[in-house]
């Protein structure tokens, strides 16, 4: 049974899930080049199919996140109203209704739908299939191919829950972003692979518009910038702000629920290119506090108060629910900080974080929603890694190299090479395999480096990424020397969390130790990463370390490389020093 996940908002994505097992997931951003792109996933869509070696005529069900209402969907697809209202739902959807349909596919037509009449929109809806010209849409839809729409919560969490491996018994879900589905903050468990929500909250519950208008104050966009209020604050000190100039925009709870929302007012929303922006008012008062308060902070305050109050949140679940195991996903739980603090207060036996808990995340979580749903029987499988990108043969990658007249080395053993040169203090940019899925670059589509030298990181910061110097850069090491580094029990593998470094170990990785004493790991087991772990062993072999700086292969704003193409573009644009892409080595003159 092949089922398509889309989600086609900001941060669009598509996913192929084959009897419950993810085959493709990919971000559309990395193929239009538009950071948190909102565009329909078509090339993502694509990439799917190739991916799973099929045709639309094998598609079985299409998943979307969100609601039928939703014109991108209903345009891309060709949808009309009959088509849309056979389709199921899972969650709290309403069901589709005539005057929602041409709402929709009037307002994507003509833009507005103010000054239409209903005769209108339906005239225009009438032209819908012809309106748009053929490189604009997809192939038509099979007529058997079934239609789901799965709520925006209910696909994150299932996106969670489906790839943790847990029993459904002693499960506790909570999902929480900024906003989705007019919710932002869910409560949940799973029965017979139905997720039931116990609770929820709307946009004045908020945690994530409360951590995204703290990032609009310090100057940074929502939905972007908030990793760099969080990078910013282990520079600052809370107790210089007191609680009260920022918990007066904070939501607060008591017992798990909500009991003093903080009224956000209605985000305005705006596009830059494809993606989405959004803009509360009240970031204007949070702006007046850098006035008397340091941005670092503002950012520290900020980052307390959000991991107290959502630690206060789960621990209330906890009791209520006596559940043993935690399963997050949502945009808040990128946030690796607070993860870290669910982790250090050890309450729960296991704790899974969805590697991709952005909206990213939604087009894995509502097949997978889609699919669990018609299969009671079924357990959730965990995964082991998030490589469900295209990939791109050696061959291929030798004629893009002699097309363009470049110099380049095949080699037998990429490892070995790249070893050397970051042995030797270059920087290397890792294109390898299958590309990630979501945020992080975890060896696939990596810029890496020698963190044994403290200046790396601002080398890396100042001459590749182009980014600010408080950035911090991860680490990927050897599961077999966590524990020399890390005091970490779990096979940390997505770097979806912070764990302190071990003190007597701080001046052995530098480079990638945080300025509070912590880093955000990558752990890479040989069975599941072998090219990748073969080279930190190298890497070992020469320097004792078995720990490389990894940052993923992009500059500042841009997406994640995709494909050589875009790999090649990045190595001639910025200071990275040699680039191997399968096996093949291209080196510029020599830095030191
Ligand atoms: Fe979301």
């Amino acid at each position: 049974m092949n089922i398509l996940g889309i989600h086609a908002y900001h941060d669009s994505s598509a996913a192929l899930v084959r009897n419950g097992k993810i085959i493709a997931a990919v971000d559309e951003e990395r193929f239009n080049r538009n950071k948190h792109t909102g565009d329909f996933p078509r090339k993502s869509v694509e990439c799917c199919l190739n991916m799973g070696n099929i045709n639309w005529d094998d598609v079985d069900m299409i998943a979307c996140a969100g609601s039928p209402s939703s014109a991108i969907i209903a345009r891309n697809f060709q949808l009309d109203f009959q088509r849309l209202k056979e389709a199921s739902t899972l969650g709290d959807i309403n069901k589709l209704t005539v005057k929602d349909y041409l709402k929709s596919v009037g307002k994507s037509m003509l833009g507005k739908t103010d000054k239409l009449s209903l005769a209108g929109l339906k005239e225009t809806a009438a032209l819908q299939p012809d309106a748009l010209p053929d490189y604009l849409t997809l192939p038509q839809i099979p007529d058997n191919a079934r239609i789901a729409f799965v709520e925006h919560h209910m696909a994150h969490a299932a996106s969670a829950f489906f790839t943790s491996g847990y029993p459904e018994e002693d499960t506790l879900l909570i999902t929480a972003d900024g906003i989705g589905g007019r919710k932002s903050l869910v409560v949940w468990q799973v029965q017979n692979n139905q997720i039931k929500e116990l609770y929820h909250v709307g946009g004045n519950g908020s945690l994530g518009w409360f951590y995204g208008m703290v990032t609009e104050g310090l100057g940074w966009w929502v939905g972007d910038g908030e990793g760099k209020t969080m990078g910013l604050a282990p520079y600052g000190d809370l107790t210089k702000v007191p609680e009260e100039a920022l918990g007066a925009f904070l939501p607060r709870y008591e017992d798990g629920l909500l009991v003093t929302p903080y009224e956000f007012g209605v985000p305005t929303t705006y596009q830059e290119g494809s993606s989405y922006h959004w803009h509360f008012k009240d970031s204007e008062k949070i702006k007046t506090l850098t006035g008397a308060y340091e941005r670092a902070d503002i950012a520290a305050r900020a980052q307390d108060l959000l991991e107290q109050e959502m630690l206060n949140i789960i621990k209330a679940w906890k009791t209520k629910t006596k559940a043993k195991r935690l399963v997050t996903a949502g945009g808040l739980f990128l946030n690796v900080k607070l993860n870290q603090k669910i982790i250090e207060a050890d309450i729960f036996d296991e704790y899974f974080i969805f590697p991709c808990p952005g909206d990213n995340g939604l087009s894995c979580g509502a097949a997978l929603a889609a699919y669990y749903a018609e299969h009671p029987t079924s357990r959730s499988k965990q995964i082991r890694d998030v490589c469900w990108g295209p990939s791109y043969a050696p061959e291929n990658i030798k004629t893009l190299l002699d097309d363009r007249f470049l110099d380049y080395e095949i080699v037998d053993d990429p490892c070995e090479v790249a070893a050397e040169e970051l042995a030797n203090g270059q920087i290397v940019g890792w294109f390898q395999g299958n590309m990630e899925y979501g945020p992080r670059a975890l060896g696939s589509r990596s810029i890496l480096m020698d963190p044994t030298k403290a200046e790396n990181k601002d080398i890396i910061n100042a001459k590749v990424k182009f980014r600010e110097a408080f950035r911090p850069f991860c680490p990927s090491l050897k599961i077999e020397s966590s524990n020399r580094f890390l005091t970490v029990e779990r096979p940390e593998r997505y770097m979806i969390t912070a764990y302190r470094v071990r003190e007597e170990e701080i001046d052995q990785i530098p480079a990638v130790v945080h300025k509070d004493g912590t880093c955000r790991p990558q752990l890479i087991e040989k069975d599941i990463y072998p090219r990748f772990w073969d080279l930190l062993d190298k890497f070992e072999q020469k320097t004792g370390v078995p720990v490389l700086l990894n940052t993923s292969f992009n500059i500042k704003g841009e997406p994640i490389v995709c494909n050589p193409r875009e790999a090649l573009r990045c190595f001639f644009d910025t200071g990275i020093e040699v680039l191997v892409m399968e096996n093949t080595v291209m080196r510029k003159k020599k830095r030191i």
